[in-house]
């Protein structure tokens, strides 16, 4: 007699018409995830609105997790803590990518390549990072294992859709009316001057790297469509050589070194965009200070920041 294919998955994706939602339905189709349906949610107002899956036309429907296996939530924080409650009741594995869940110590923070192993330990949610963690955290976590990070000095330069489509829409008018500009992140300021964007950063890299090492980040929001870019300074406590952590890096997963020195010719967004790794280059000795390396790591935040990282969470569940 043969068993019943249990393989297939039922799938939503809550804010399936917002950035990250769009890129969810893409990496799922690209990455031939296993779909037996694919329910898809946004607010109210798109109720009726189609999308394409595998060429076939989808409409938005009411929200409704019965016999969902897997929920991908890709929304903001207050409409993630609205819609759980009814997820985990029907019984389905949320994969949040907003920001509501990743600090709470029962809900595992995931990157695959750093710590899949903490997926089994879900109780019904899952959170993916802030983008500019995980494109911090990915590189610097093998780096970390081998040389034990001490500080990170960070500065980043964060496309416009990693906002969201109305900041993506309101880059596309300053570009028409030539008022691009780049601004500091506007995420909340905290007290101590800080911006929320800039404490996620450290809060969740340390979560995710089960890591003490400090950190103060500057965000950066610039005008540039998709793909953020980041300068970081990471001392070590342990000294390194530049042989040891090229080697590193290449064999990490998820990690492309790409330079060319010749040319004087490093990964830029547009280079970046829509691709599925994390590019580093201009590994170099901070001249100014013992153990510390600069690095230069850009990566599609829509991708390894989002909707890639939510769909390697699904494909090990
Ligand atoms: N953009 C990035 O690069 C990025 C990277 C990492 C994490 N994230 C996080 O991922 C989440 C989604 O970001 P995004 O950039 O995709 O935002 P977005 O483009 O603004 O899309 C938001 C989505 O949420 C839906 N939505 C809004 N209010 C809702 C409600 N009350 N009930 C149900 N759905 C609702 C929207 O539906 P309508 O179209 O009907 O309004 C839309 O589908 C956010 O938490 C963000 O912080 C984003």
């Amino acid at each position: 007699m043969n068993l019943p294919f249990k393989r297939d998955k039922k799938i939503a994706i809550l804010g399936a018409t917002g950035l990250v939602g769009l890129q969810l339905i893409k990496v799922l189709e690209r990455r031939n995830f296993p779909v037996s349906e694919l329910r898809l949610f946004a607010s109210q107002d798109s109720i009726g609105k189609p999308l394409l899956f595998h060429k076939r036309l989808m409409n938005i429907q009411p929200v409704d997790f019965s016999n969902i296996d897997i929920a991908f939530f890709a929304t903001d924080g207050t409409s993630s803590k609205k819609y759980y409650p009814a997820a985990k009741e029907a019984g389905c594995v949320v994969i949040d990518k907003s920001s509501a869940f990743r600090m709470d110590p029962l809900v595992p923070l995931v990157i695959p390549e750093i710590n899949g192993h903490e997926i089994a330990k879900h109780r019904g949610i899952i959170a993916s990072p802030n983008c500019t963690t995980s494109l911090l955290a990915l590189p610097l976590f093998p780096l970390h294992t081998a040389f034990q990070i001490k500080r990170i000095v960070v500065a980043t330069y964060q496309a416009a859709s990693g906002g969201g489509k109305k900041q993506l829409q309101k880059l596309l008018q300053d570009a028409k009316e030539s008022t691009l500009d780049l601004f500091p992140h506007d995420s909340a300021l905290t007290p101590n001057g800080y911006v929320e964007e800039e404490v996620k950063m450290k809060e969740e890299a340390q979560k995710i790297m089960r890591a003490t090492f400090a950190l103060s980040a500057t965000c950066v929001r610039v005008p540039v469509i998709r793909a953020h870019s980041l300068a970081i300074n990471v001392e070590f406590h342990l000294p390194f050589t530049l042989d040891k952590v090229y080697e590193i890096l290449h064999q990490s997963p998820g990690i492309t070194v790409y330079e060319d020195r010749v040319n004087n010719r490093f990964a830029t967004p547009l280079f970046a965009s829509e691709k599925e790794e994390v590019f580093c280059g201009r590994l170099r000795c901070d001249a100014s200070h013992a153990n510390t390396l600069e690095m230069w790591v850009v990566g599609d935040q829509l991708l390894k920041g989002a909707a890639l990282n939510a769909v390697q969470i699904a494909e090990y569940l």
